[in-house]
């Protein structure tokens, strides 16, 4: 298994070696994204942040050819280990997407691409959304799943899970189309280029 070195990686490697887990994608989650993203008929999604690869293997159901990557070897160690589940056998890469060559990823440009609960941890946000654009096909579709601010009573320490309206407005800012829908705390965005 390839190993990174970058700073996300050494933070969200001691967390998954430590056993922290994520929230798990629900059922209404899921019919979003059944709703927004449609078949995949074989074309390819790319998972960014894949965690434990549950998202991955939704859109492997789906009938995405796709590929999850996370800057966490024990992450995609843990989501390879999980097997298939569907035809569509994901294909699992241990890469920082913030600097890593893009280029070595299975396609040049992807149909779907979806980051979950991810967002918030990137520093360079602006950069992040440009090597994304770069990698979505015309007529593709970004989508990201997110806390956003003001959902959680001010005491909660949890609040700073969640984006700024400034962070989601740099991320919804020079898309063709965007879509939303909530979730309690968290928000869905389909983005379109
Ligand atoms: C909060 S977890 C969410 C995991 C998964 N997406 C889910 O919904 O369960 C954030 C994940 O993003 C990964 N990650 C954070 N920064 C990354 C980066 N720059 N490149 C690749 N993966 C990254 C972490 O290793 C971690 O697995």
């Amino acid at each position: 298994m390839t190993t990174v070195s970058t700073t996300a990686a050494t933070h969200w490697e001691r967390l998954w070696t430590q056993g922290r887990r994520y929230r798990q994608v629900d059922d209404t989650e899921n019919g979003l994204l059944e709703d927004h993203l449609g078949p995949g008929r074989d074309r390819p999604a790319l998972d960014i942040g894949c965690g434990d690869g549950s998202l991955v293997r939704r859109l492997a159901e789906l009938g995405y050819r796709t590929t999850g990557i996370d800057c966490s070897s024990s992450a995609v160690a843990l989501a390879a280990a999980q097997g298939p589940g569907s035809r569509h056998e994901p294909v699992w890469w241990c890469m920082d997407f913030t600097t890593d060559d893009l280029s070595v990823l299975p396609e040049p440009a992807y149909a779907v691409i979806t980051c979950r609960l991810v967002y918030r941890w990137i520093d360079d946000k602006a950069a992040f959304l440009n090597r994304v654009r770069h990698l979505l096909v015309p007529g593709g579709i970004f989508w990201v799943v997110t806390e956003i601010a003001g959902r959680r009573a001010a005491s909660d320490p949890l609040q700073s899970l969640a984006i700024t309206p400034a962070q989601a407005e740099l991320l919804t800012a020079g898309w063709s189309a965007v879509h939303s829908a909530d979730l309690d705390v968290l928000r869905c965005y389909a983005l379109h280029p």
